[in-house]
C-alpha cells in the first residue's frame, strides 16, 4: 500500500521566518541550477541571502510560504501587482507541486491586484517550470550579483488566459 504524502499549506512571511528562508534558498541554488550556472555564479547568487536586503525585500513583497506539516519548504514573494519576484523550493521537496501551489496562489494575489499579466525574471532553472504553466519569453538579461553575471528571462503570462 502506497504511503500518503502530507498536504502542503500556505501561509504569510513572518519576520522570524528570514534565517529559515535564506537556508531554503541557498540549498536550492546549491542543488537544484548546478547543470545551468557555474559554481561561481551559484556561489555568488547564494551570498544574496546574507545580505540585510534579503529579508527586507521578503517584507517589501507579498511573501507566501509553502509549509509541510508545518515547516517552511519554499516561498514566493510578489512586488507590486504583477511581478513574481522569488521562487524557491527546498531541493528534498521539488518535483511534489510545491511551487505549483505558491505560483497558484500568486496569480489570484496578481488578479485580485488588478494585474491583467503577470511576469518574472526566469532563471534558466526555473524557465521549463514557467513554460509549462503558459508564461513565454520577453527577453533575455544579464545581471550581476555580487560581481559575477547570470542569465534569466523574462517571461510573462495573461492573467485568466487558458494554458
Ligand atoms: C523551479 C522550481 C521552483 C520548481 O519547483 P517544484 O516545486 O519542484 O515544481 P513543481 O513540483 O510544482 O513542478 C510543477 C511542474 O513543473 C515541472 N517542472 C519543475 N521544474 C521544472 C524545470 N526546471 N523544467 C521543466 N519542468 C519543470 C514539473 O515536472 C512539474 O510537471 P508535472 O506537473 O507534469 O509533474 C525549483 O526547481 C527551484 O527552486 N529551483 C531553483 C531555484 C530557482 O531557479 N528559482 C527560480 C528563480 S526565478
Amino acid at each position: 500500500m502506497g504511503q500518503t504524502l502530507p498536504k502542503p499549506g500556505l501561509r504569510p512571511f513572518l519576520p522570524d521566518d528570514v534565517p529559515l528562508l535564506a537556508a531554503i534558498f541557498t540549498a536550492s541554488i546549491e542543488q537544484l541550477t548546478g547543470d545551468d550556472y557555474s559554481e561561481a555564479q551559484q556561489q555568488a547568487w547564494m551570498e544574496a541571502a546574507e545580505d540585510e536586503a534579503f529579508g527586507k525585500r521578503l517584507a517589501a513583497d507579498l511573501t507566501l510560504i509553502a509549509t509541510l506539516e508545518g515547516s517552511p519548504v519554499g516561498f514566493a514573494s510578489l512586488r507590486g501587482a504583477d511581478h513574481i519576484r522569488m521562487l524557491y523550493v527546498h531541493p528534498a521537496v521539488s518535483g511534489q507541486g510545491i511551487a505549483t501551489l505558491l505560483v497558484d496562489a500568486l496569480e489570484k494575489l496578481a488578479g485580485g491586484r488588478g494585474a491583467t499579466s503577470l511576469s518574472v525574471d526566469a532563471s534558466d532553472t526555473a524557465q521549463g517550470f514557467f513554460a509549462k504553466r503558459g508564461y513565454t519569453a520577453q527577453q533575455r538579461n544579464s545581471i550581476t550579483i555580487n560581481d559575477e553575471w547570470l542569465a534569466n528571462t523574462t517571461m510573462k503570462k495573461t492573467l485568466g488566459a487558458p494554458q
